[in-house]
């Protein structure tokens, strides 16, 4: 009898890619796991659309008035739904706010993000910018677990990315999220195959 499949619950606020590249690895039999709940804090976000287009639950969260965190009160909200959904494993991908005590407190070393850079070099936004701007000749990315700073959380695994003389920061972003649709797939492989 083979065991049910681990369940995760993803949190984005943009395209979604790396979402669907988690759910292509579960649907092509490399993860198992089931995204039991997706969850964006922009509710026009492509990962809500991607979601529902594969069937799986989306939801928007209730609009927040701060920029780059949510209210406690949305955080809680999050943090319910998602582990009413049965939620073991929260995945940020692309979600783009600081997460705080009344979400990250519910998932304690139970929480990673994907962040495109060589932390602990280049934190923050458009990390691919500032790895330009610096003139360094590779970049990547990495996967962590979620702490209370921004990017600063034990480093779990990642890719290189060369950098190239010809880059634009959109090449060299597009360069990272190829790696990244490899890395994070294979990261939740790692951590959930003894769930
Ligand atoms: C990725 O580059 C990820 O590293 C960063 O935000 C971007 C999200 O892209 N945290 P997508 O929404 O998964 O396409």
């Amino acid at each position: 009898m083979s065991k049910l499949p681990p369940k995760i619950g993803v949190l984005g606020s943009g395209n979604g890619s790396n979402f669907a590249s988690i759910a292509e690895a579960i649907a092509k039999g490399r993860l198992h796991a089931e995204i039991a709940l997706v969850l964006s804090d922009n509710p026009a976000a492509g990962i809500l659309q991607k979601a529902r287009a594969l069937g799986i639950p989306a939801e928007a969260l209730p609009q927040s008035k701060f920029r780059t965190k949510l209210e406690a009160e949305i955080e809680k909200l999050a943090a319910e739904k998602l582990l009413a959904a049965g939620v073991e494993l929260v995945v940020l991908a692309g979600y783009m706010r600081m997460v705080k005590a009344p979400l990250l407190g519910k998932f304690p070393r139970r929480m990673v993000n994907i962040h495109p850079s060589l932390l602990p070099a280049f934190p923050g936004l458009e990390a691919w910018k500032q790895a330009l701007v610096a003139g360094v000749p590779v970049t990547g990315c990495t996967v962590h677990w979620v702490d209370k700073g921004m990017d600063t959380g034990e480093i779990i695994a990642q890719t290189e990315v060369p950098v190239f003389q010809e880059d634009t920061a959109e090449s060299l972003h597009a360069r990272i999220q190829v790696a990244e649709h490899t890395l994070y797939p294979r990261v939740l492989k790692y951590l959930l195959q003894d769930a």
